[in-house]
This record gives structure tokens, sequence and C-alpha cells, in this order.
């Protein structure tokens, strides 16, 4: 009983912290009337040309993010980099091609998911985003979660996992795994850019998709497809993902 009572608590906190994200800072009182939901638009009026941390003075391009405005799920990466600066579109460079073919081997398209990252604006030299920098874009992050509705989330590498998750902890412990986030399922998984470093790593993000993909199925009705059996076979010493390549 006292770990329910805990439990309950504990969502109720990171409920109330989710809506302060979202600059609401008083509890809503219902009163029959529905639940007011900005729509994309808005909050890309809201973003307008972003000024409010020093990375709008070395970024080229801000990047929203795209996609699906109804998608079931949203894929939420670290911060944009050259390519994604360049063009002002999430995930188009040589990570964002391998996060395509990784979609694509649970049969699901770019289009059909709603692209973001935890910061909006290319930091200098692809460094690390630094603290005030994600404090400064996340209310906008979270008030894009809230206009889509997505069911569920993969959060690609650590900076999107522990920021959404607020914790410290390791991507190694954190991937793999289904978390709430206000009643959205959050699963995260290493980031495709760690990939192309250690391709090693591809058989934990194609197990990784595959329980995205059950999961959707299961809770979503999505049609059943089997997973691209391709995507995990053994190459060489190690399991590579021959789609995922
Ligand atoms: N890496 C990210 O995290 N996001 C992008 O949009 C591109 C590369």
């Amino acid at each position: 009983m006292k770990g329910l009572v805990q439990e309950i608590i504990a969502d109720l906190k990171s409920y109330l912290e989710y809506l302060k994200g979202l600059g609401i800072v008083g509890l809503p009182v219902s009163e029959g009337k529905e639940e007011m939901v900005p729509s994309l638009e808005e909050v890309q009026k809201e973003v307008g040309d972003c000024r409010r941390c020093k990375l709008h003075r070395t970024r080229r391009t801000l990047v929203f993010g795209e996609g699906n405005k109804k998608a079931i799920l949203m894929i939420i990466g670290e911060g944009p980099g050259y390519e994604e600066d360049v063009q002002g579109r999430p995930f188009v460079g040589k990570a964002g091609q391998l996060l395509t073919k990784i979609l694509q081997s649970i049969h699901l398209q770019r289009e059909e998911v709603y692209i973001a990252n935890i910061i909006k604006c290319r930091p200098p030299q692809n460094r690390n985003p630094e603290p005030d920098e994600i404090q400064t874009c996340y209310p906008f992050l979270l008030r894009q979660i809230h206009a889509i509705q997505p069911q569920i989330i993969c959060a690609l590498g650590t900076f999107a996992a522990q920021t959404l998750l607020k914790t410290d902890a390791k991507i190694t412990t954190l991937r793999g795994k289904f978390y709430d986030f206000s009643g959205i399922k959050i699963l995260p998984t290493y980031h495709p850019a760690y990939l192309l470093r250690n391709p090693e790593r591809k058989r934990e993000v194609w197990e990784d998709m595959k329980q995205i993909s059950k999961w959707m199925t299961d809770h979503v009705g999505i049609p059943a497809r089997p997973a691209d059996e391709d995507s995990h076979r053994e190459k060489a010493s190690h399991p590579v993902g021959e789609n995922m390549r």
C-alpha cells in the first residue's frame, strides 16, 4: 500500500513538472470544458526566430522538427548538426540517414513519425548542449509533444533520455526499457551517431526498435508486420544490422 501511494505521488509530481514545463503553474480546474491543446503551428509561431539562448548567435537555421502532426511515434534526438543547421530539418545528415533505415527496419517511413530534438539550434562545433540551453529550449519541445500527443516516444541518446526522464543515469542503463512520461511511453535507445562510431551496438537498437514495434501493435493496433529479419543478420564476428548500415 505504501509503495502504491509513493508511486501515485511520484506520478503526480512528474505530471506537475510536465505542466510546469508547459508554462502551467496552477492546477487547471475542470469546468467540463475541453482542455486547450496548442496546435503545432501555434508552438512554431511561439518559438519564432528564437533568440532566447546564446545558440542563436552561431546557428544558421533553427530546426523546429518535422513529420506527421498526428504521429503515434515521436523520435527525439539531441540537437541539429551541420547538415541540419544548413537545411533546417532534423536528422538529414549521416546519422539521419541511419535513422531512416532504423525506422524502415520496423516498416515505418520517416513521414509517419514526428522527429524533433531536445534543442533546436546547432551548438558550435557540434559540442554537447549546455544545461542553460536545454532549460530554455525544453519547454517548447514539451509543447510540441502536447500538440502532437504521441503515444510513444523513442529517445535517441544520452541527452534526450536524461532530459525527458530527468535522470543522470547512463544510456547503457536506460536503453531498452519502457518508462512513463505523463501517460506517454518512452523507450530510450542509442543515438544513430553513436551507432556510426560503434556499429557493434546496432543489434541492441534493433532489439529496442522491435519492442517499439510490438508495443504499437499491441496497444495501438498498428497491423503487425514482421520486423525486417535482415536487419540483424550476423555479419563477420558481430551482428550488424544489414538494413541499418
Ligand atoms: N543528431 C541529432 O540529435 N539530431 C539531429 O537532428 C541530427 C543529428
